[in-house]
């Protein structure tokens, strides 16, 4: 019988990130082939949610459908068991990314070679330096003529803020590459462009100087050798801790659609990946060996049949074993609730499952209990905190345009920022509800899904704001003061914090510079959740 630990330690929960466009459903795909969870190209393609999708909301939803499906995929590669968490490529739904980031324990960038560093990689990566999540790079498109690789190196550690550590290295790039040098095991690959099959022709080199490496790739040679004392000289020697330390992120260059670099990158992943890690809670660390089980929600997925309201909540496992058909506590609402179908995710199957182990993710069906955070454990009292909300960039006033149906209007919008759709402010003043999104996508997806799913009707009026910035003072007269001058841009977010709307970058500065006494954050990570 494998122990808990022997589960642990073949695992693997990651998430691929990046702008869109650099690569990320392309190498996904290829992982999967590996993987041997699908047998074609293709098969995940339609999970990306077009960027002309904005005025076709059966498209949005047949797509949010397809993701259901594609949210979690797990395989097996060399006897390690891999779940690999989705995250969404439209800008629209970053907040979506940012939340499947807390259940990971590492995570693969991909960097458009061409492109380099995109503004929603900066991004992305702010939240993994924020929660110390180790990061591999791959460098994609290499068959394009991109940016010098040194160059991107540099790039990537100024606008990162990780070194940076290569440990792969193109051989001349564009119409010319010829292949990669492996630094961790010696050997070149040459470059086929092969859209099915994956390179097979590797060449050991024990010694750089040695002829065998001009007959290989020719004029390349020397610069080759040039680019590797350049390279051993500048970075330190390569060393796993400080890569799962989150200080150094080690680097591979590739192309995607050519299976070329991938599976180099996804032989070291496995070796040098970390295992489900131990998590914080409000009250204590959860070590992923202990007996007891413990998980957290972070995504929740409405159902694409509208005839049935009930959704799919993802929970990430972090301790213990998870049964079916065994109660286990609702810490918020302090509920015992038992699942009876929970399921797992293969590829692009969806199967019942009668146990799960840390690092796994389940999808528990659920009629309205679960909110993004929500905490499973076998009876302690605790609550996994650090789902952060950022503050949104675009506001607007919820108005409802038929009174008879506001009780439908007020669940249903509750339901879908519990989902994590939108964020939701209420003004004390009047309850006015102001809902904050990164993207315009969001107003068109609820106001399809407050009509649809609950037969309310809505209406969005523009609110100028420009940030939402959560309140923290320890002078109660000055925060009193600052409440009441601006009780109109005060609002109260979904846990109850107060949150000021700033109209403009310039009165926020204002404001910060009357009110000195007063933190404005711009994120609601900084605090910890009491259950
Ligand atoms: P995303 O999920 O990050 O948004 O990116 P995706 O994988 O969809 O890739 C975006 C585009 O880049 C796709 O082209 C894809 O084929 C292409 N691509 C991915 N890897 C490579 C690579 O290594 N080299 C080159 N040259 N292109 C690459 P598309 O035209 O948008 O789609 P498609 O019609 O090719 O599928």
């Amino acid at each position: 019988m494998p122990t808990i630990k022997d589960e642990i330690s073949k695992r693997r929960t990651f998430a691929i990130i990046s702008h869109p466009d650099a690569g990320k459903t392309t190498l996904t795909e290829k992982f999967l082939l590996f993987g041997g969870a699908i047998q074609t190209a293709g098969a995940v393609k339609n999970n990306k949610i077009t960027k002309t999708a904005t005025s076709d909301f059966m498209e949005i939803e047949r797509q949010r459908g397809i993701s259901v499906a594609t949210s979690v995929m797990a395989f097996n590669y060399k006897n390690i068991l891999i779940n690999l968490l989705d995250t969404p490529g439209h800008r629209d739904f970053a907040e979506d990314t940012y939340r499947t980031l807390t259940a990971v324990d590492s995570v693969i960038l991909v960097i458009d070679c061409v492109k380099g560093v995109e503004a929603q990689t900066e991004r992305l990566m702010e939240v993994c330096r924020m929660r110390n999540t180790p990061v591999i790079v791959f460098v994609n498109k290499m068959d394009l003529e991109g940016q010098d690789p040194f160059d991107l190196l540099d790039e990537l550690e100024e606008k990162l803020g990780i070194h940076v550590r290569p440990l792969s290295w193109p051989i001349s790039g564009g119409a010319t590459f010829k292949g990669v040098y492996n630094l961790y095991d010696h050997n070149v690959r040459l470059f086929q462009a092969d859209k099915t099959k994956m390179a097979k022709e590797v060449f050991a080199i024990k010694d750089l100087a040695d002829e065998s490496l001009d007959t290989l790739v020719g004029e390349h040679a020397d610069q080759l050798r040039e680019d590797i004392e350049l390279i051993d000289g500048v970075y330190d020697e390569w060393d796993p801790q400080p890569y799962l330390d989150a200080d150094v992120a080690p680097v591979f260059f590739g192309s995607a659609v050519n299976n070329f670099g991938i599976q180099e990158m996804l032989d070291t992943f496995i070796k040098i990946a970390p295992d489900p890690s131990p998590i914080e809670t409000s009250t204590r660390i959860v070590h992923p060996e202990e007996e007891s089980l413990t998980g957290f929600i972070f995504k929740i997925h409405a159902n694409i049949d509208p005839k049935h309201r009930d959704r799919i909540a993802f929970m990430r496992i972090c301790s213990g074993k998870f049964q079916r058909n065994t109660f286990y506590k609702h810490t918020r609402l302090g509920k015992r609730l038992k699942f009876s179908n929970p399921v797992t995710f293969l590829a692009k199957d969806k199967s019942l499952v009668e146990e799960a182990w840390p690092g796994d993710v389940v999808g528990l069906y659920d009629t309205g209990n679960f909110k993004i955070g929500d905490t499973l454990t076998e009876g302690e009292d605790l609550q996994f905190r650090g789902i952060p909300s950022f503050s949104p960039e675009i506001f607007k006033e919820l108005v409802n345009k038929d009174p008879m149906k506001s009780k439908q209007l007020e669940k249903g919008i509750k339901q879908l920022t519990d989902e994590g759709v939108a964020q939701l402010f209420i003004r004390e003043a009047g309850k006015r509800k102001i809902v904050g999104t990164v993207g315009e996508l969001q107003f068109e997806v609820i106001q399809y899904r407050l009509e649809h799913e609950y037969g309310a009707k809505c209406e969005f009026q523009p609110k100028p704001y420009h940030k939402a910035c959560w309140l923290v003072s320890d002078n109660e007269e000055r925060l009193g003061e600052f409440r009441r001058i601006k009780s109109n841009d005060i609002v109260r977010d979904k846990d109850d914090n107060e949150v000021y709307l700033a109209p403009s970058p310039f009165l926020l500065q204002m404001e910060m510079n009357n009110f000195p006494e007063i933190t404005f954050h711009v994120t609601s990570e900084f605090k910890t959740e009491q259950v």
